[in-house]
């Protein structure tokens, strides 16, 4: 059944998009989302099909994978995608096993875990999730293309980042990040809201940090329609990184489930921003491996302010970190650092 559907799909939406593009396609490319039976593998899936991730040039091969007890619902979506006649969908692969799943995939937006619950810290997360990105990280390494980008949502992403990436032997490390950018879409709108302008026009901020309440949200060298722009401190340190760092918690209390189309389109935002690069003038944030900047101890999977260009990200040097801002740094380190020594048996 599986293998009819990838074939049937692959012959409708190969037909489909030569006649809606013509030569100006681009070859497709593999995009494997994993949890893709799941709530953020809803909203996401059908996004990355319509082209919004990659661009309208870009035909794209689903790899949709998730566990064996979800695969009659796996098909359910695999049938409303072929339904929707997506010109850009070459091929859906609707698969539990990983050797398929992540064979020859140009990018990885790797969701499946487990969520938290109400009342729990993502850390809470970390046993459960540490294996399953152990393993994936195995097949990553074994049977992607060796250009894979891989960003982790899971959470504790960075830390399941870290797990990950100590299973690859032969991509570069800098392919494998953990995503903040839906953190710092939740700053830019709370900064814009406050400032009476819109998301849009808020620049130059950024999530230092770990997915986590420690998270470090920076505005020290924010703009708002170019020009520079300030806040309250009593509001920055009682009402703004507060609700950043608490925004997923209270999603949760709200919806009795952790936040889904939001942190797909982060998702998609980050790997669309690593391909096509940030605006000049501007930084993102994305959780990548320390290289050692602002004290970071290197290899740990920590979001920074980042530029991108030509598919490669650096981390923006030489910010001023004041007192403030460097006691809120210690914190976040400390967190990431007792992290990764609690998972120190899958780092071996
Ligand atoms: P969900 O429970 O609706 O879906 C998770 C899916 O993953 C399920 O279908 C499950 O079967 C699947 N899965 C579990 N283990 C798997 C494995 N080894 N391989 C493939 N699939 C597997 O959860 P959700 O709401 O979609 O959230 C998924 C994860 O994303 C959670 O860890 C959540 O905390 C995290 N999340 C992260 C952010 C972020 O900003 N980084 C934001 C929101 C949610
Ligand atoms: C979020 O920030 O919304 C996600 O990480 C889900 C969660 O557990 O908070």
């Amino acid at each position: 059944m599986q293998k009819y559907l990838q074939k049937a799909l692959t012959n409708q939406f190969t037909r489909a998009s030569i006649a809606h593009f013509g030569q100006s396609l681009k070859p497709p490319v593999r995009v494997a989302i994993t949890g893709a039976a799941g709530q953020i593998g809803y909203s996401l899936i059908f996004r990355v099909a319509s082209g919004e991730m990659l661009g309208p040039n870009q035909p794209v091969i689903l790899h949709l994978i998730d566990l064996p007890f979800a695969m009659t619902a796996l098909n359910g979506v695999a049938m409303e995608i072929q339904d929707c006649a997506f010109p850009l969908v070459q091929g859906i692969v609707a698969t539990d096993n990983q050797t398929v799943g992540f064979k020859d995939v140009n990018y990885a937006l790797l969701v499946g875990a487990k969520p938290r619950g109400p009342g729990m810290e993502r850390g809470d997360l970390l046993k459960d999730n540490g294996k399953i990105f152990t393993e994936t990280g195995k097949y990553i390494n074994d049977h992607a293309s060796r250009d894979i980008k891989v960003v982790v949502v899971g959470n504790p992403c960075n830390t399941n980042c870290l797990i990950l990436a100590n299973q690859i032997k032969d991509i570069p490390k800098e392919n494998f990040t953990a995503m903040t950018r839906l953190d710092h879409n939740r700053a830019q709108y709370q900064l814009a809201d406050k400032l009476g302008v819109h998301s849009s026009d808020i620049r130059k901020i950024a999530i230092f940090g770990n997915h986590s309440p420690t998270m470090v949200p920076y505005i020290d060298q924010m703009t708002a329609k170019n020009h520079k722009a300030t806040v309250d401190q009593q509001w920055v340190t009682q009402t703004f990184i507060p609700s950043v760092q608490q925004r997923g918690a209270e999603i949760i209390k709200a919806r009795k489930l952790s936040s889904a189309a939001s942190a797909g389109n982060a998702a998609m935002n980050h790997i669309t921003t690593w391909v096509n690069g940030t605006a000049e003038g501007d930084y993102t944030s994305m959780a990548i491996p320390s290289d050692g900047s602002y004290g970071v101890p290197k290899g740990l999977i920590f979001s920074f302010p980042v530029t991108v260009k030509n598919g490669k990200y650096s981390i923006v040097q030489g910010l001023p970190i004041s007192p403030f801002y460097q006691g809120l740094l210690d914190k976040t380190i400390k967190e990431l650092v007792d992290e990764r020594n609690a998972v120190d048996h899958l780092l071996k």
